[in-house]
C-alpha cells in the first residue's frame, strides 16, 4: 500500500464525477475498457504508478494560474475522476501555493484523498510525489526531515510516496548540496518516504547524486525535468539516457508547455499574468509544430493535448500534465490507451526542431 491516511475525516462536500471507463459492475451496462491495463503500470523504485500522473502546481497558485478557492469543488471532482480512471500519481511541492495559500496544493491533495468516495483500493494505491524546496535556511538533514513532517501534516498522511528535492543548489550554493542529499537519506531512513527523487537535476548532477545515494543504500527512483515537444534539447536526451541506464524514472513536467501545446492560446488570446508575457514570445513561432500536432490529432481522432502528452509517454517518460478542470482531466485521460507510430514521432520531432523558439529552461536546472 502506497499511502496511509492518518486521520480519516469524511466530509463529502463535492460529488465524484462519474466514472466512464472502469469496468461496470452492473449486468445491464456495457463493459467499458479501462484507460490502461494493469501490466501497463510503471515501476518507479518500490512503487508502481500509472503511465501518466497529474500535476497540481496550479492548485493554490493565484499569480501564475489564477487559482481561487471557489475552484476547489471542481478540483476535487477532477481528482476523483483521475483516481477512478486509474491515475495514482500526483505531483505537488511544499512551496506550491502563493502568499497565504502556501502549502495549499498539498492540503487540497490530502483533503481530496480523505474524502475520496470511490474504491478504497484505488485510494490506498495513490502515490504522492511531493517536492522539498532547497530554501537557503534548510542547511541540515534535520531541517529536511522537519520539512517532510510538515508536508505529512498538511496532507494528513503517514508516508509520502516519493520525496523529491525540488532543485539542486549546485549552481549558486554548492556547499548546501550535501545537506540536501543527506536530507533525502534521513527522510528515507526514518520511513517518512517510500522512495526519493530529484527535480531540475542535469545529467552531471544526476549521476553524482545517484552514486551518492547508492553508496548510502538509498535508491533514486525518479528525476523530473521539463520535457515536452517544446522542451527537447540535448540535455533532456542525455538525462533520459542516464535515467534509462541507471533505472531512474523520468517524470516529464510541463508536458503541455504550460498550456501552449493545447492549441487554445494564440497571440490574440493569451492567458493573463506572467504566462501571457512568456507565451507572446514563443507562440508566434509555434505554428509549424501546432500544425503538425493538429494534423496527427485529426488523423488519429485525438485532440492536440492528447497527442502532446502521448508523445511524452512514447518517449518512456511519465508525463504529469497540470489540470484545473474536469474537462481538462477527461481530455488528458484520452492520452492513454494508444500510441503514436514511429513515423508520427519523427514528424513531431522534426516540427519541434523547426520551431524557432523553445520553452525557457527552469532557472534552477543544472548541468
Ligand atoms: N519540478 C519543477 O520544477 C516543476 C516545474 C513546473 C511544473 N512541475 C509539475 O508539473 C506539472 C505540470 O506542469 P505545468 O502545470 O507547469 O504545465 P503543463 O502541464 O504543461 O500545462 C498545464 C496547464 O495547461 C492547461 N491545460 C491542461 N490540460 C488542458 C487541456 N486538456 N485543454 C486545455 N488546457 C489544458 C491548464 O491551464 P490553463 O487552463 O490555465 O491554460 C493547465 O494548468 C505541474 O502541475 C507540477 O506538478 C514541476
Amino acid at each position: 500500500m502506497a499511502l496511509t491516511i492518518a486521520t480519516p475525516t469524511a466530509n463529502f462536500s463535492c460529488f465524484s464525477a462519474s466514472n466512464e471507463t472502469l469496468f461496470s459492475s452492473s449486468p445491464f451496462q456495457p463493459l467499458k475498457f479501462p484507460r490502461f491495463w494493469p501490466w501497463q503500470k510503471v515501476k518507479m523504485g518500490p512503487l508502481t504508478v500509472s503511465p501518466m500522473g497529474f500535476g497540481t502546481w496550479a492548485w493554490g497558485n493565484q499569480l501564475l494560474w489564477g487559482y481561487q478557492q471557489s475552484m476547489d469543488c471542481e478540483l476535487q471532482q477532477t481528482f476523483n475522476l483521475a483516481v477512478e480512471n486509474g491515475i495514482n500519481l500526483f505531483d505537488t511541492a511544499d512551496s506550491y501555493g502563493t502568499g497565504r495559500l502556501n502549502g495549499q496544493s498539498e492540503k487540497l491533495l490530502g483533503k481530496f484523498i480523505r474524502e475520496f468516495q470511490g474504491q478504497k483500493g484505488a485510494r490506498d494505491d495513490i502515490v504522492i510525489a511531493t517536492k522539498f524546496a532547497a530554501y537557503p535556511w534548510r542547511l541540515t538533514p534535520g531541517q529536511f526531515v522537519k520539512a517532510c513532517k510538515s508536508s505529512l501534516d498538511r496532507m494528513q498522511i503517514e508516508q509520502i510516496g516519493i520525496g523529491q528535492l525540488h532543485w539542486s543548489t549546485a549552481n549558486y550554493a554548492p556547499l548546501q548540496e550535501s545537506a540536501l542529499w543527506d536530507g533525502l537519506v534521513a527522510m528515507y531512513e526514518k520511513g517518512l518516504v517510500r522512495g526519493v527523487g530529484v527535480s531540475n537535476y542535469g545529467p552531471k548532477q544526476l549521476v553524482k547524486i545517484h552514486d551518492y545515494l547508492k553508496a548510502r543504500g538509498v535508491p533514486l527512483c525518479s528525476a523530473q525535468v521539463q520535457f515536452s515537444l517544446l522542451s527537447i534539447g540535448e540535455d533532456q536526451m542525455e538525462i533520459k539516457d542516464i535515467c534509462n541506464s541507471l533505472g531512474i524514472r523520468l517524470i516529464a513536467y510541463s508536458p503541455l508547455g504550460l498550456g501552449m501545446l493545447t492549441g487554445k492560446y494564440t497571440t490574440s488570446n493569451l492567458p493573463r499574468g506572467p504566462r501571457g508575457l512568456l507565451f507572446s514570445q514563443i507562440i508566434p513561432g509555434l505554428e509549424p509544430l501546432l500544425r503538425s500536432i493538429r494534423q496527427i490529432a485529426q488523423k488519429r481522432q485525438k485532440t492536440i493535448p492528447q497527442v502532446a502528452i502521448n508523445w511524452c509517454i512514447c518517449k518512456d517518460t511519465i508525463p504529469i500534465p497540470g489540470v484545473k478542470t474536469v474537462k481538462q482531466a477527461e481530455e488528458n485521460l484520452g492520452a492513454l490507451g494508444w500510441r503514436l507510430t514511429s513515423d508520427e514521432l519523427l514528424q513531431l520531432e522534426y516540427a519541434a526542431r523547426e520551431s524557432p523558439r523553445k520553452m525557457i529552461q527552469n532557472i534552477f536546472q543544472t548541468r
